[in-house]
């Protein structure tokens, strides 16, 4: 394929990973290291801040329409931490106003207590682990939290926060359909109106990786459980509108991913972070130093060693393009596919007219959208276009 060119830039958001957890879960393959006493929050503002300045050359001049601080687990930060880290983005980056800045927290009941302090820092916007109410199944995933504490931090949460997100884990060991849908329903009752409703993986490389818990339910089981996990949510007025995101009205829905689903471009800061910045001559993907330690190291030193750059092949975009767009409902307006990667619709048409022939993508010509088997079955989808 020809080399791409540009010719407008799509809207710019910014990650900012913050590596650590109170205690690593047994599912859990995010780049997160359990918290110790060498982790300074005050050192690693400071690494953000370089790390961010560094960056700054490459989207001179465009605004930035949300943040996310993400795990790890950003409430293991104190707010005057989250302020001082707020401050210094707002000094070097323009924010939109009314920008999405959300941030995730764990929980805990000493988090809860800082949930005031991350509101008055700027934050608008809260995604809290909660993953199941059930005490047992908390204690079967190895999570430093009850049910009842995963209510009150929800409770807290909305008198502060106009939106909040809760995670919900499904096809738990030994969870009944009606066990997960209770969860849903707990979550909706107490007044959220984000849900990211995720199906339990084990991933290579975690302790459940490498020896999964006992009573984990079969596949048959696993789609009887994620059938009542949805019909719960659609029950509870939350729409799907991505593979894992339900919410209950388009201004529920997290702006911040939806720019990831549609293939925005986004900064990434912090140690192991992905950035993907387009530029009149192309696409191109940054990737730092995964550990805490060599991060911060190289932030004070020699800032550019932590950061790895490379342009997106023109051939890798088509595949990178849907691999986003088609997890979202909706899928996208078709212009976007020539704005975002810089090809022609052309280019992919033989794939797209498969695709629909197959039934996977719906025919509308304005919109490249899965249809329901497409969803379904996202992956065989995707693979035309690789
Ligand atoms: C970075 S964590 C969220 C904040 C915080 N660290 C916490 O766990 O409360 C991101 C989310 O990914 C989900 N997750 C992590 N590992 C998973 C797995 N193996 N399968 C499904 N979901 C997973 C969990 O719902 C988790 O809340
Ligand atoms: S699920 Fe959250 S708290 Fe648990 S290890 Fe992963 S990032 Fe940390």
């Amino acid at each position: 394929m020809n080399t791409p060119a540009l010719t407008a830039l799509p809207p710019l958001s910014l990650y900012v990973h913050i590596p650590w957890c109170i205690r690593k879960c047994p599912y859990c393959d995010f780049n997160s290291h359990t918290l110790n006493s060498s982790a300074d929050e005050n050192a690693y503002v400071d690494a953000l801040l370089t790390d961010l300045a560094q960056e700054l050359p490459l989207v001179w001049g465009r605004p930035v329409e949300s943040v996310f601080f993400g795990g790890g687990t950003p409430s293991v930060f104190s707010a005057e931490a989250i302020d001082r880290l707020l401050g210094g983005i707002r000094a070097l980056v323009r924010l939109q106003p009314g920008a999405e800045i959300t941030l995730e927290a764990n929980p805990g009941t000493f988090e809860r207590e800082r949930f005031g302090g991350y509101a008055q820092a700027g934050i608008n916007r809260l995604s809290i682990g909660v993953q199941s109410f059930d005490d047992a199944k908390l204690a079967a995933l190895g999570r430093i939290h009850r049910g009842g504490e995963a209510e009150a931090a929800v409770t807290a949460a909305l008198d502060l926060f106009e939106r909040v997100n809760t995670d919900l884990m499904y096809a738990l060991p030994q969870q009944s359909p009606e066990q997960a849908a209770a969860d849903i329903r707990r979550a909706a009752a107490a007044g959220v109106r984000h849900i990211s409703a995720y199906h339990l993986t084990m991933e290579p490389n975690t302790p459940f990786g490498h020896t999964p818990p006992p009573g984990l339910p079969e596949d048959e089981a696993a789609l009887d459980i994620e059938a009542a996990v949805h019909a719960a949510l659609a029950e509870a007025g939350l729409a799907q509108y991505e593979t894992s995101a339900f919410a209950h009205s388009r201004e529920h829905q997290c702006r911040h991913n939806l720019n990831y689903w549609q293939f925005g471009d986004y900064i990434g800061i912090g140690a192991g972070a992905h950035g993907k910045i387009s530029s009149h001559a192309g696409v191109s993907r940054s990737v730092r130093s995964r550990h805490p330690k060599d991060y911060l190291a190289a932030m004070q030193t020699q800032p550019h060693k932590a950061v790895r750059r490379h342009k997106v092949a023109a051939d890798e975009l088509p595949f990178e393009f849907m691999m986003n767009a088609l997890r979202l409902h909706d899928g996208v307006p078709s212009h976007w596919f020539a704005e975002r990667t810089g090809l022609t619709l052309a280019q992919i048409a033989p794939a797209i007219q498969k695709a629909v022939e197959r039934g996977l993508l719906d025919p509308a010509p304005h919109s490249l959208k899965p249809t329901p088997l497409g969803r379904r079955f996202l992956n065989d989808l995707l693979q035309l276009f690789l």
